[in-house]
């Protein structure tokens, strides 16, 4: 038996299923245990300074986790913003009622200034087009706009060169309504192997931040910290970290010091559509890329690349069944992936698949998959498709789970 409990939140009692899919019982879903988030982060704030804030960062539909429970959850755990990277997922979490300050973490285009007063979400500039705009939105609605500068340290992507943000600033007094909030940067190395290079932005960051306090601009928050940098570089802290893929329990990269111990809050499962005997010499999937050598029995798996399970795994992903790994055989399709259960003792149709997480003692982690399909833990779980439920719960797993 379980003790986990489905949670009760608003965006659930409004009636309205987050999807389709979730109101239907579609049998692949993600499950996401918050209970394990809000553990995550609190086992992150341990390490931070008491002045330091923990931004929550959410964009990306929280790495595919699902963004309003997530923030949410974030929230109750005490972080006291949240990081997004577009308007639109701004405007998704305001629509559901959250309050805390939202920071879009990248510059938009100055058409879209009047979003940011109409929905109190807060800038990041890094060009006096966009500021002008933003100004401009501020003036008609009578009310100031909160921005972070964007300084560009080394990442090549977005921002300031930080040669040119003393004159920047000197602009920016033009434009009154403009607070603010803080100053940004990121590491394009942190978490990875190439140590010399986040010392090297940092550098950069300090003498900025000398150069601007003996110029006496005072910068409320200052942030470069992301999950790399936070494992290994705690003088990268300052006031603010700006966090994501630690707080969903998962190492940015294989080179990452696993220095916290976080606990990935997601599992994916699916179920056994059909169970087919072979003989050998058959071929499975598009392009016949595998063929039997033996008489096989192979699972069939309504998930596929239109779900986010990656065709790169094609030949060479494992689920768990019954504990046990089964072997991905042939193409991943859009729609169906094709597993090895000829030595998975009794295997029925319907059973419980793992293609993510833990069954029966045994693991798949995130990582591995996204090892051998040649991407990032960031790209495969950003990528988890909107037809695959999320099914919330707070410490535990649902009473029909196989696991343990
Ligand atoms: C601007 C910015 N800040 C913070 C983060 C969080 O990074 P991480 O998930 O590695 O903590 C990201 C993620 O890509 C980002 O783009």
């Amino acid at each position: 038996m379980s003790n986990s409990q489905t949670l009760q939140r608003p965006y659930r009692e409004t009636g309205r299923p987050r999807s389709l899919f979730a109101r239907t019982g579609r049998p692949a879903w993600l499950e996401v245990d918050l209970g394990l988030l809000r553990d995550n982060i609190a086992l992150l704030r341990k390490r931070l300074p008491a002045h330091v804030q923990f931004m929550a960062v959410v964009k990306a539909d929280a790495y595919g986790h699902g963004a309003v429970p997530c923030a949410e959850a974030a929230l109750d755990a005490g972080a006291e913003s949240l990081g997004v990277a577009i308007v639109e997922e701004g405007v998704q979490l305001r629509a559901e009622g959250v309050p805390s300050p939202i920071v879009v973490l990248y510059p938009e285009a100055p058409e879209r200034a009047e979003e940011f007063l109409r929905w109190n979400l807060v800038a990041t500039v890094a060009d006096l087009d966009f500021a002008r705009a933003l100004q401009k939105a501020a003036e008609k609605e009578g009310r100031p706009v909160g921005v972070y500068l964007k300084v560009d340290t080394g990442l090549g992507r977005y921002g300031l060169l930080p040669a040119d943000l003393p004159e920047f600033l000197a602009h920016l007094r033009e434009f009154p309504l403009l607070k603010i909030a803080g100053l940004l940067s990121h590491f394009a190395t942190a978490g990875d192997r190439d140590r010399e290079y986040v010392a090297r932005q940092l550098d950069e960051f300090q003498t900025l931040l000398d150069a601007l306090k003996a110029a006496g601009e005072d910068l409320e928050a200052i942030s470069i910290t992301n999950s790399g940098a936070f494992l290994e570089w705690p003088e990268s802290y300052f006031n603010t970290v700006r966090l994501g893929i630690l707080m969903y329990g998962l190492y940015p990269s294989r080179f990452s010091e696993p220095t916290v111990p976080v606990h990935p809050i997601a599992r994916w499962k699916t179920r056994i559509l059909r169970l087919r005997e072979l003989p050998a010499g058959a071929s499975i999937s598009y392009g016949r890329t595998f063929r039997t050598e033996r008489p096989t029995i192979a699972a069939t798996l309504p998930i596929g690349f239109a779900d986010g399970y990656p065709q790169a795994l094609s030949n060479t992903g494992d689920v768990l069944v019954r504990g046990q790994r089964a072997r991905v055989l042939g193409q991943v399709c859009m729609d169906a992936v094709m597993v090895d259960v000829t030595d998975v003792e009794g295997t029925v149709k319907g059973d419980e698949v793992v293609v993510f997480g833990r069954q029966g003692g045994r693991e798949i982690p995130v990582s591995e998959l996204a090892e051998r399909a040649g991407t990032s833990v960031y790209e495969l779980l950003s990528r988890l498709g909107p037809r695959l439920p999320r099914v919330y719960f707070d410490h535990g797993a649902p009473a029909s789970s196989q696991d343990s």
